[in-house]
């Protein structure tokens, strides 16, 4: 047995009654991103992002994190101090700075500045490791060919997208388009749900 296991066996029913009654989970480190948002004029804030959700964090060991989402805090702020608290304020404005914020580090992880999937992109959305994946590439060939009929059809993977699009009436062969034109426009798709 690994001993990440171990450790993970030994907390998890010691912690889990109290962690869960507050809406605490217990997570991997290296599944949460750190961002920072600005409350005040100076005062930096620190929050995690799990699962696209914002939250505080607490180390509880070196691969593990007591990760707390604001929206819980938030309520548990409400219920004890009143809605109008200051407390209950200022982790409201908090945790839709903090919602923003991991939006956009999602998003960024996906994403590089040139608007090219990154490798985590890339096996987030199964496009082969050998392709570069363009969003503005994507976007041509998404007006070329995709736009007649329906909407966009966002949040599939490359392999997904080879499937539905080789059915009638799309028919799309993988000579009409290849690996590399279906990788942007995979990349293009997946970018608009991000955006959204
Ligand atoms: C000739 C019209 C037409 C064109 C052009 C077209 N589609 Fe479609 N597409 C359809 C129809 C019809 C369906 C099946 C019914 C539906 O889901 O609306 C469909 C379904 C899909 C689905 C599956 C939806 C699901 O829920 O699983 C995806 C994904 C998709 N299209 C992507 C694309 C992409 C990407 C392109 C451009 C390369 C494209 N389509 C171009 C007509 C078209």
């Amino acid at each position: 047995m690994n001993s990440r296991f171990l450790v993970i066996s030994i907390l998890f029913p010691l912690a889990i009654s109290p962690l869960a009654a507050l809406g605490q989970t217990l997570v991997e480190q290296d599944q949460v991103t750190q961002v920072q948002v600005q409350l005040g004029t100076r005062k930096l804030r620190e929050i995690s992002c799990y699962q696209g959700k914002a939250g505080l964090g607490k180390a509880q060991s070196d691969s593990l994190l007591r990760f707390t989402p604001l929206s819980k805090k938030l309520s548990w702020a409400k219920k004890r101090f009143g809605e109008e608290s200051q407390k209950a304020r200022n982790l409201k404005k908090l945790a839709r700075l903090g919602k923003k914020a991991c939006r956009q580090a999602q998003a960024q992880s996906y994403f590089d500045s040139e608007r090219f999937v990154t490798e985590l992109g890339k096996s987030t959305f199964e496009i082969p490791d050998s392709l570069s994946a363009s969003v503005d590439a994507g976007e041509e060939i998404y007006l070329q060919y995709c736009t007649l009929c329906h909407e966009p059809r966002v949040n599939r993977t490359f392999s997904e997208y080879r499937a539905k699009i080789a059915l009638p009436p799309m028919n799309f062969s993988e000579e009409e388009i290849d690996d590399q034109t279906l990788a942007d426009l995979t990349a293009y798709l997946n970018r608009l749900r991000q955006a959204s």
